[in-house]
């Protein structure tokens, strides 16, 4: 249980909240970088600012205020430019460190006045990688961007964002909340497929650490021992807010009552010959069943939105009730409030990294997975429902083609 005052600590993160002032000490992921190849301008709202993401013609990334400096015009109707991004109401540009380049009729009205240069748009540093573009809107100098290990491995990749209408602290929380696996999905996937008990395996053990970039949670099932990697290696719940599986999966605050829930997928492909995807894909999983109005319930990340939907638009943390499933969850939150701290007195938080050195593939620790074989057949993409036909042809098409070679391989 917490106090009301803890309760909004930990949910609001609008500029100048302790929360906000350290969230915006990493770099957040906040599109997919194909999303600009079909429109290179989108609105995005970040810890409740408003913001525009735009890729100008020279191939620059941008992320400035969602209004003009001027009077205020939405600079999402604007238009990019070689360099930078034109206000659509008259005529004024920017570049994405914020400073403005041309005001065409002022320029002509008062050629030696140079009202451009007194003239800046909220401006935040953006950069793409592995497929998504990443923003840091806290104070200069930026940390690094880590480059995690798992984002040099092989496989097809995809990016899916969904919009989570509840706090991000509350799916946070579910980053390392081992005993909900065997319920919300394990369990409840079996009443909703119509089955009668019994129920799948229950964990019998769980164990906590923390390590530099987060938390690790270890568990056993009756149907596991300690000698498995369940156990031995564990899951990661990535700090500040992520979830790491093998598969990443962001949890980026809209505002206070909206989440923007960034998945990053991996799935390997047969045969070891070198892969260089062109273009990861990025699409938007929904949350709602159109037909009959309530939550998708059926794929696991569905569930997991279910769940945390249905704890409120914020959780009201004082009415809970913790157990001994929730010791990382306690843990979590713990750091948390000392994290805000460190940022208030001036400190680098938790896992930021700014020795380029320290900065190579960066190593979680992840559950191996046996490398597939071409018998396996393209993997369904269990997680999230709504992926688009075009990413599983394409997936089909790649397993095919690269499971002939690794048979022709085989040949005497
Ligand atoms: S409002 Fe943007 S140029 Fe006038
Ligand atoms: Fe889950």
């Amino acid at each position: 249980m917490l106090s009301e005052d803890k309760n909004r600590l930990l949910c609001e993160t609008g500029p100048g909240t302790p929360m906000g002032e350290l969230l915006r000490r990493y770099w957040q992921p906040i599109a997919g970088e194909a999303e600009l190849d079909e429109r290179p301008i989108k609105p995005v709202r970040i810890m409740g600012e408003d913001l525009v993401l735009y890729r100008d013609r020279s191939g620059r990334l941008g992320l400035v205020d969602r209004h003009c400096p001027h009077r205020r015009a939405d600079m999402s109707y604007g238009f990019v430019e070689d360099c930078g991004l034109r206000c659509n109401y008259h005529g004024w540009l920017f570049d994405e460190t914020g400073r403005c380049l041309h005001q065409p009729f002022e320029e002509i009205a008062h050629p030696h006045a140079r009202f451009k240069d007194k003239v800046r748009i909220k401006a935040y540093p953006v950069q793409a990688r592995a497929g998504i573009v990443w923003a840091y809107m806290g104070p200069e100098p930026a940390p690094l961007l880590p480059d995690w290990d798992r984002f040099h491995d092989q496989g097809y990749k995809q990016v899916v964002l969904s919009h989570i209408p509840c706090n991000w602290f509350q799916c946070q929380e579910n980053s390392i909340d081992p005993v909900h696996f065997e319920w919300l999905h394990t369990n409840w996937s079996k009443v909703l497929r119509g089955e009668q008990g019994p129920y799948g395996p229950t964990h019998t053990r769980l164990g906590f650490d923390e390590f530099d970039y987060g938390f690790v949670y270890r568990r056993v099932r009756e149907d596991t021992t300690e000698e498995d990697e369940l156990w031995t290696t564990g899951r990661v719940c990535l700090w500040p807010n992520c979830l790491y599986t093998g598969h990443f999966e962001w949890r980026v605050p809209i505002d206070d009552e909206n989440t923007l829930s960034v998945g990053w997928f991996i799935d390997p492909l047969p045969g070891d010959e070198p892969f260089e995807q062109e273009r990861i894909p990025c699409w938007t999983a929904p949350v709602e069943d159109p037909r009959t109005g309530r939550w998708i319930d059926s794929h696991i990340m569905n569930q997991d939105f279910v769940a945390w939907m249905g704890q409120g638009r914020i959780a009201d943390r004082t009415k809970e009730h913790l157990g001994e499933s929730d010791r990382g969850i306690l843990m979590m939150r713990k750091r948390m409030f000392e994290e805000m701290e460190a940022v208030k007195a001036g400190r680098d938080p938790k896992g930021t990294i700014r020795d380029p050195a320290l900065n190579h593939r960066v190593h979680l620790p992840v559950i191996r997975q046996r490398p597939p074989r071409p018998e396996d057949g393209p993997p369904p993409f269990p997680f999230l429902a709504g992926q688009p036909q075009a990413i599983v042809d394409e997936m089909r098409e790649l397993w095919e083609a690269r499971s002939r070679t690794v048979k022709e391989d085989a040949l005497p």
